[in-house]
């Protein structure tokens, strides 16, 4: 049934829209002022994977609060599912896991996933049957008998996981899904979420880990102190030119390393090899002429291309005035 709701929504419809969206904040006695979010506009469509950007500080939890009408916006809209926040029907339609998940320690995962789907308003019975099937599917069910307070950090954010998708819900919104998770558990989480799109869910997360973002999002945004940066459809973001080629030698003799260098290119050693970095992909023939040449052998060559790193680097932390 979940997935028959799931699959009625229309395609290219905005589930997600925030419009100069703000929040200022009153601290301390002399109740001064932060603005954590200053005018923050983007849309998320039905389907998409969307990456919520920032480094540490830039906003991101207090947006995901504004939307999921746990704080209120001092200025701005937004919609969820057409309704303006904060609405109770539209988060009857969503799933969230929130950055820290609170979740009462004398609790077992199975009680608190099962609790969640009550209140999701499935019965006792199939909150039941879900609660083990995503437990299941978030890797946890050899521990869901153990009280919470007992879990590691990354089970505990599994649980929480869990939890946010028990209501059988059409949009996810996860804050920092990965954080405390190790590599396999990153990776499961990547497949759940790319699993949970083709089951016909929209899932918007915000996340540090750029090459997760690289892997899985159609779109992104990136904040940097509370404003958008940059926003768009990834593969449009990333430019496909080839930034860099990195030919990568056994060996390479003084003459043939002071020739390379004096052509303008890098020679670095890297795992018992030598690496000679190329700008751009034009001289990449030269080079390897030279190479032959001079009697090294060609093990790799590969062509860099722009990173969501590199795009993340220069506008959220090189283009901060702050920090120029
Ligand atoms: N309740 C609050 N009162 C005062 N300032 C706050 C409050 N909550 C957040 N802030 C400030 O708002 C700014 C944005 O914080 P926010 O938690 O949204 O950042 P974030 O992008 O989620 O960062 P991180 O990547 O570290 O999770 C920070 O300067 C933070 O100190
Ligand atoms: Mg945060």
């Amino acid at each position: 049934m979940g997935i028959l709701r799931l699959c009625s929504g229309a395609v290219g419809e905005t589930l997600i829209a925030a419009d100069r969206l703000a929040k200022t904040f009153r601290q301390g006695f002399w109740m001064r002022r932060v603005e954590a979010v200053r005018g923050v506009s983007f849309t998320v469509e039905r389907g998409d994977i969307f990456g919520f950007l920032g480094p540490n500080g830039a906003g991101k939890t207090t947006t995901i609060k504004m939307l999921t009408g746990l704080i209120a916006p001092t200025g701005g809209t937004a919609t969820i599912f057409g309704h303006p926040v904060p609405s109770t029907r539209a988060l009857g339609r969503l799933g969230f896991m929130p950055e820290n998940p609170y979740v009462y320690p004398f609790l077992t995962p199975t009680e608190f996933v099962e609790m969640c789907g009550r209140l999701c308003g499935l019965t006792a019975a199939s909150a039941r049957a879900r609660t083990r099937q995503v437990l299941d599917q978030v890797g946890i069910a050899y521990a869901s008998d153990r009280q919470v307070r007992r879990l590691s950090k990354g089970m505990l954010q599994r649980t929480g996981l869990a939890a946010a998708l028990v209501g059988d819900p059409e949009l996810l919104v996860l804050d920092e899904p990965m954080s405390g998770l190790d590599p396999v558990g990153r990776k499961d989480v990547r497949d759940l979420i790319f699993a949970e799109r083709a089951a016909g869910r929209t899932i918007f997360f915000s996340t540090h880990i750029l090459s997760d973002v690289e892997t899985l999002c159609d779109r992104v945004t990136i904040l940097r102190r509370g404003e958008v940066v940059v926003s768009g459809v990834l593969r449009d973001l990333l430019r496909r030119e080839v930034k860099r080629t990195d030919v990568t030698l056994d060996a390479v003799s003084p003459a043939l390393e002071a020739e390379l260098e004096g052509a303008g290119h890098a020679v670095r050693s890297a795992g018992g090899r030598r690496i000679v970095e190329i700008e751009g992909d034009e001289r990449v023939g030269e080079v390897l002429a030279a190479a032959l040449a001079a009697g090294s052998r060609v093990v790799e060559v590969t062509p860099r291309h722009e990173t969501l790193e590199d795009v993340f680097v220069r506008e959220a932390i090189e283009g901060d005035p702050a920090k120029a």
